[in-house]
């Protein structure tokens, strides 16, 4: 009997990567495609009974979605992060969770230096702003997003430092990326932050009002990464104290309406999470996501497991 994978998203594919997707489902053999797009609750639910597989993007995968499919052996997120998994309860219904590292980091790392640039070009509004070019940029993580922001920040002529414990110093050295020990470090040095870090225990609300006071005038931060890596209470209150202190965002803080009406030109939110939504990003992730899917079935391959 055919396996049944259940690609379920709120924010729908790209038409080309869904595409992709299906030619290399159905020359697989033996696996469906079951298409769930803009959905509720109740029917990710109810599609969850029949399901060997899950696909998804930032979909929350619940508990009583993961208890509610009995047949479930694989969720993979395609995209990095997968804190919208409750990897717990996977783990317990032995269910393999993965993420597609590095599959859509250049379209988060373009939408970074897009936001940039709308902020210091005062939003195309026809004053003269900034230029990026012999600035410098804090990149606030080092993974697959934070590389391509090094890449295409030399593109630009800027000075590139960066903050990551987890990476060895030799490798953003390779890259002509100047290390710094500590995160108050890098934001004392740089005109512009990036943060590209995964939200978890260590680093929820870690971005707060301690550290965003250490950096310097007129900087900007740049948040692609997640919500709930900022102290919203401590951003509110820098912004308050600092008139030249800048924040753009894809995913909007709660107080978005009240900070655009007090620093309309300090601050820039997209209307949804834009970082991967090009149709090479979608088509990259959703790619890794039905080949390791079936990767797993057929050779048993979990090399990117994270539970
Ligand atoms: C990721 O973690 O891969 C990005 O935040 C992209 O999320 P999305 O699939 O919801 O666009």
């Amino acid at each position: 009997m055919s396996k049944t994978i259940l690609v379920a998203t709120e924010k729908p594919f790209a038409k080309k990567a869904l595409k992709r997707m299906r030619k290399i489902i159905h020359n697989a053999e033996g696996f469906d495609l079951r298409l769930l797009e803009r959905y509720n609750g109740t029917e990710l639910h109810e599609a969850m009974t029949d399901a060997d597989a899950l696909i998804v993007r930032s979909d929350k995968v619940i508990d009583t979605v993961i208890k509610s499919a009995k047949k479930l052996k694989i969720v993979v997120r395609a995209g990095a992060g997968y804190d919208n998994i409750d990897v717990e309860a996977a783990s317990a219904q032995k269910v393999t969770v993965m993420n597609t590292p590095g599959q859509n980091s250049n379209g988060v790392a373009e939408l970074a230096f897009g936001l940039m640039l709308g902020l210091i070009r005062r939003k195309y509004l026809g004053g003269p702003g900034t230029e990026l070019k012999g600035k410098s940029i804090g990149l606030h993580g080092f993974g697959h997003i934070g590389k391509c922001m090094a890449q295409i920040a030399k593109g630009f002529n800027m000075k590139v430092f960066a903050f990551d414990p987890y990476v060895d110093k030799k490798e953003m050295k390779e890259l002509d990326v100047k290390p710094c020990k500590y995160a108050e470090e890098l934001y004392k040095k740089v005109n512009f932050i990036s943060l590209n870090i995964p939200v978890n225990e260590k680093t929820e609300r870690s971005i707060n009002y301690k550290l965003l006071k250490k950096a310097r005038k007129r900087v900007v931060l740049v948040n692609t990464a997640r919500k709930d890596l900022i102290d919203e209470k401590g951003l509110m209150r820098i912004m308050n104290e600092r008139p030249e202190f800048m924040y753009a965002s894809d995913i909007a803080p709660t107080w978005k309406i009240e900070m655009e009406e007090k620093f309309p030109m300090r601050t820039l939110f997209t209307t949804k999470k834009m970082g991967a939504q090009t149709v090479e990003a979608n088509t990259n992730a959703g790619v890794a996501a039905v080949n390791q899917v079936i990767d797993f079935f057929e050779k048993g391959d979990v090399t990117f497991k994270v539970n």
